[in-house]
């Protein structure tokens, strides 16, 4: 099946957020975005429950979306949805959902890797976010640093070890008695607290590492997150009433610095390493002030950032119709046969090669 352009409808359902938006030539026509709230109480996500979630709500949302576009299904171009990665029954349903749908209207559909979409998230604010890129991508399960000489095309610099950013302000917020997701609660917190005051590791920043050493770039979060746990467990045992809940937000805020501290640093080394001073933001953890606000300063005067909006930096479909239309107009489709893949590994990736 070719593509032969008009709007392109994009479907997202790799984790608690049931999406879908239409995008043409970049511009999004329609976006609904339906967070989930039923994980609140479990203080994560329940897979078997984003599941069935996804399919009570995506009829609704997919409606709701074309209505505000102003379209019909026989108006759209090509469907694009998230194949991967991502929690495999939340997948399957935005996945089956896409492949029905175009398989009824002969359309043209795409699988699309979800963390590539959000790189994609940029594109859709600002034309010019485009590559050359070094791109840092931060959410609740990846965190990847790259450099992008081309679209399609990324040269994989560092990763998390452990935990992922957006995991790590999840089990600290949980650890602090905060709600979930906990990457918005800490912030609040911390605005309230002082960085400084309980003094945390910024794990991976030897200054006798090189750029030959994985370590250069790589991250660590686990650590991290048990300093804040035993620090926790001493401020508890040592304060309470108004003395403990000051504590507990000097450690959110030194929590936050920390892990904006290591985040700016890393990506300062990939600008520095590749001579690329164009810098994308992508994931939930984007959306996190100070970090977008120390990146800003750090590459100023010379550099430039860009980070998307608020509403397209945590899941959303609008990321996915974009990438999707991308590589539709480049020709591509995928068959029937397209499956959802929960380890869908990142497309077009080269490991650095290292001497060290
Ligand atoms: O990209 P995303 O919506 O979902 C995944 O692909 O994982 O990212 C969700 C993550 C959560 O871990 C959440 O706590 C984090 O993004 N997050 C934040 C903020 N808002 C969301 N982390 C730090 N500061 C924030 N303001
Ligand atoms: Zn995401």
């Amino acid at each position: 099946m070719t593509f032969r352009g008009g709007p392109v409808l994009g479907i997202e359902s790799s984790c608690d957020e049931t999406s879908a938006a239409v995008v043409e030539s970049g511009r999004v026509l329609g976006h609904v975005i339906l967070s989930q709230d039923a994980h609140a109480v479990y203080g994560g996500v329940v897979p078997e429950i984003a599941a069935r979630q996804h399919l009570a709500h995506i009829d609704g949302v997919v409606a709701r979306t074309l209505e505000e576009a102003g379209l019909e299904p026989s108006d759209l171009g090509g469907v694009g949805v998230t194949a991967g990665p991502g929690l495999v029954g939340a997948l399957l349903v935005g996945l089956n959902w896409a492949k029905g749908f175009a398989y009824a209207l002969g359309l043209p559909a795409i699988g699309v890797h979800h963390m590539e979409a959000h790189l994609y998230a940029n594109s859709l604010d600002s034309p010019d976010a485009s590559p050359p890129f070094v791109a840092l991508l931060v959410s609740g399960g990846h965190t990847l640093l790259l450099y992008a000489p081309r679209w399609g095309t990324y040269q994989l610099l560092g990763a998390t070890r452990d935990d992922a950013v957006g995991e790590a302000f999840d089990k600290v917020a949980r650890r602090l008695g905060l709600g979930f997701p906990g990457g918005p609660e800490i912030e609040k917190l911390a605005r309230r607290g002082r960085a400084g005051t309980h003094r945390l590791p910024r794990p991976m920043l030897s200054r006798r590492d090189t750029p030959a050493d994985s370590a250069y770039f790589d991250f660590s979060f686990s650590g991290l997150k048990t300093a804040v746990s035993l620090r926790v467990a001493d401020i508890e045992a040592e304060a309470t009433g108004d003395d403990l809940e000051a504590a507990r937000a000097d450690l959110a805020a030194e929590f936050q610095e920390a892990v904006v501290h290591v985040l700016v640093a890393k990506t300062m080394r990939a600008v520095e390493h590749t001579g690329c001073s164009r810098v994308l933001l992508g994931g939930g953890v984007a959306r996190n002030g100070p970090l977008r606000q120390r990146l800003a300063d750090a590459l100023a005067p010379a550099g430039e950032l860009f980070a998307p909006s608020p509403r397209l930096s945590t899941d959303n479909a609008a990321m996915v119709a974009r990438l999707a239309e991308h590589r539709l107009q480049a020709g591509e489709a995928d068959g029937l046969d397209l499956n959802a893949d929960p380890g869908f590994p990142f497309p077009g990736l080269s490991e650095v090669e290292r001497t060290g």
